[in-house]
C-alpha cells in the first residue's frame, strides 16, 4: 500500500496468542478466501448503530454451530472494536470474514489515527471526550479487552489519516 512516503507517521502492532501463531502467520501468509464475507458500515459517533456489527457477526457464527465461550470473546472484541471506530474516528468499515477454522473481523476507519499505539494499550489510557464518557465509554479498557479476548491482534494506524484494527479468534 503507498502510504505517501515520509509524510505520515505510520505505527503497527501485533498480538499474536502463542497456542495459535503457526496457524495465524499461515493466513497472513497464504491469505485464503474467506467462506462468508459480511461488511458493514459505521458512522462518526452512531451510538445507536453501533454493535450491530459485533452482534450480525456473532449470530452468524452462532447459527454455524460456534462455541458459546468463544462467540462471547468474539463479541466482547467486535463492540469494543467497533464502539472505538465510531467513538474516536470519523467512523469506517467493518468487514467480517468467516473461515472454517476462524473468523478475522477488520476495522478500517476513517482517521485521524492513533500517535501512539503502545499507550493505546495501557489500561486506563483514554482521550475519551465528554460526549463519550456521558454514553458510557472511556474508562481506557476496550483495546486491553480486545486483547485479552482475541487470538490475534493487529492494528496499524497512520497519524492524522485513519486506523486498521484487525482481531482474529478460533472456534477451538
Ligand atoms: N479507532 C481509533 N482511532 C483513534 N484512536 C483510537 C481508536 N481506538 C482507540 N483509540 C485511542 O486509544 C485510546 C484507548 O482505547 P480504549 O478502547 O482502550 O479505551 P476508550 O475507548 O478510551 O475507553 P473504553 O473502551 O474503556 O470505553 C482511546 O481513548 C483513543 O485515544
Ligand atoms: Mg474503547
Amino acid at each position: 500500500m503507498d502510504y505517501g512516503a515520509v509524510r505520515y507517521n505510520m505505527a503497527e502492532y501485533w498480538y499474536f496468542r502463542e497456542e495459535y501463531e503457526d496457524k495465524a502467520h499461515q493466513h497472513f501468509n497464504d491469505l485464503p478466501e474467506p467462506v462468508i464475507t459480511m461488511d458493514f458500515k459505521i458512522g462518526e459517533r452512531d451510538f445507536v448503530n453501533a454493535g450491530n456489527a459485533a452482534s450480525q457477526i456473532k449470530m452468524a457464527l452462532k447459527r454455524l454451530g460456534v462455541d458459546n465461550a468463544i462467540l462471547r470473546r468474539i463479541a466482547i472484541a467486535a463492540y469494543e472494536a467497533e464502539i472505538n471506530e465510531t467513538a474516536h474516528a470519523k467512523g469506517g468499515d467493518i468487514t467480517g470474514n468467516i473461515f472454517p477454522e476462524y473468523v478475522l473481523i477488520k476495522f478500517y476507519d476513517k482517521g485521524p489515527g492513533i500517535g501512539d499505539i503502545e499507550q493505546s494499550m495501557v489500561p486506563g489510557f483514554s482521550t475519551a471526550d465528554d460526549q463519550v464518557r456521558e454514553m458510557g465509554f472511556g474508562a481506557g479498557l476496550g483495546l486491553p479487552n480486545i486483547k485479552k479476548n482475541v487470538d490475534v491482534l493487529h492494528i496499524d494506524s497512520v497519524a492524522g489519516s485513519r486506523t486498521l484494527v484487525e482481531i482474529i479468534v478460533f472456534f477451538g
